[in-house]
């Protein structure tokens, strides 16, 4: 359900402020950060506000990729009950904006123009005022290998899909699980956009950024359907449903070769007390070049009891967000790196030090760009329904021809 669609119920059902009485130290807390790494990274933010002397109320959905998350935000705003804060991002901020449910919190983004970089300046922003504070910046296109079966395989990182596709037969030769993966629309899609990418920087923003017709109807687009069902055949059958924390768990205890996912999965096998180099290898997708895929995560806040203005709560808990400090914890524990600029990289392990290099290559190379997987390209409409096409190809036998109609299709919904 679209978020003004929500509003136009609030205003008929005359909710939209009836929220229940709360206390300015309370603060109610939506995400959906229940994996082992997402957990203790969250946690270090509830442990900064209590010391603020807040109440933290966790409200915790879990599923990755945040899709009921998003379904739970929307009937919390249309019970009038909205969360004091909640991770929304990209275009998502500018939508819940545009229902006027936002608090501004300027008051907690002093110098944040020059402690961010332009590019995400600009997402946290509407109409002029800041309303969303972010949290860090992950890199989505990584593929994870584990390292004891890497060499048990004789094998290297792959930098090519032939190198890649030598590397899954040689761990399908040695009885090894190649691929692990979760079948979910999200996971589908993440797979796919690293895909998209491997055939250039140029040819990911047109097709997925700029939704031109014409690419995402060519010929390269075909190869793109035509590599993510090669890649497929590498998987296990049991993956439908699979939570994308248990698909890293088998690459951590060598229970399949390589995950292809964002750097949460960083999270994971560092919480497994896994070593980069030494347990598991991180190494950019297939094909990547130079291409970073970003995802930031932010907080946007809601308005209270009426109010217009942002609490003290509010307006502290965005501070702490962009805090040089949680910035460095909160990553060390999510796999991710801080988005705030200036942060020392020296705590952080060889795979976030070369996504922090090569996110500084990629931006300026011109290839730094914003997944739609993990809504930061797109508004939730398009996204959806371009995710639709893809988990639909990767859960039937649908040819590519079709694949791709349905794809310039869904590119069209507004
Ligand atoms: C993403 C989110 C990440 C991570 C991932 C898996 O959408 O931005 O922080 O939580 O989902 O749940």
């Amino acid at each position: 359900m679209k978020v003004r669609a929500i509003m136009g119920a609030l205003c008929a059902a005359g909710l939209m402020f009836g929220t229940t009485a709360s206390h300015a130290e309370d603060l109610t807390v939506l995400h959906w950060w229940t994996s082992g790494g997402e957990a203790k990274a969250v946690g270090v933010l509830k442990t900064d506000m209590q010391k603020q002397g807040y109440t933290w109320k966790d409200y915790a959905v879990a599923g990755g990729g945040g899709a009921a998350a998003m379904t739970a935000l929307k009937t919390q705003v249309i019970a009038g009950n909205a969360p004091s804060a909640a991770d929304i991002k990209g275009p998502l901020i500018q939508e819940w904006a545009s229902q006027d449910v936002l608090v501004p919190i300027d008051a907690a983004a002093a110098g944040w123009s020059k402690d961010l970089p332009p590019e995400i300046d600009k997402i946290m922003k509407a109409d002029g005022h800041y309303v969303a504070a972010p949290f860090s910046v992950h890199r989505v296109n990584w593929l994870y290998i584990n390292k004891q079966l890497l060499d048990k395989v004789g094998g290297k990182a792959p930098t090519t899909w032939p190198e890649f596709f030598a590397l899954a037969d040689k761990f399908k030769a040695a009885g090894v699980q190649a691929v692990a993966a979760g079948g979910q629309p999200w996971q589908d899609m993440t797979l796919w956009e690293d895909v998209v990418l491997s055939q250039g920087a140029a040819f990911y923003k047109k097709a997925l950024v700029d939704l031109d017709q014409k690419t995402l109807t060519s010929p390269q687009m075909a190869q793109v359907f035509d590599t993510t069902r090669k890649i497929e055949s590498y998987m296990d059958n049991a993956r439908t449903g699979r939570d994308w924390n248990l698909a890293t768990a088998m690459v951590i205890n060598g229970k399949a070769g390589m995950q292809f996912m964002g750097d949460w999965a960083k999270g994971e096998f560092s919480n497994a007390n896994k070593k980069p180099g030494v347990d598991y290898v991180c190494a950019p997708t297939p094909g990547a070049g130079t291409g970073y895929t970003f995802n930031v995560d932010s907080f946007v806040f809601f308005k209270e009891k009426g109010q217009s203005a942002a609490t003290a709560g509010q307006i502290a808990l965005a501070k702490t967000i962009m805090s040089p400090e949680f910035q460095e914890q909160f990553s060390l524990y999510k796999g991710s790196i801080p988005v705030r600029l200036g942060v020392s990289m020296d705590k952080f392990d060889a795979c976030a030090k070369k996504s922090y290099s090569d996110e500084q290559a990629a931006i300026k190379a011109h290839t730094y760009l914003p997944s739609l997987t993990h809504g930061m390209a797109q508004n939730d409409a398009t996204a959806g329904a371009i995710t639709d096409v893809v988990t639909h190809f990767m859960n039937s036998n649908e040819d590519t021809k079709s694949a791709l109609e349905a794809l310039a299709k869904a590119a069209q919904t507004k």
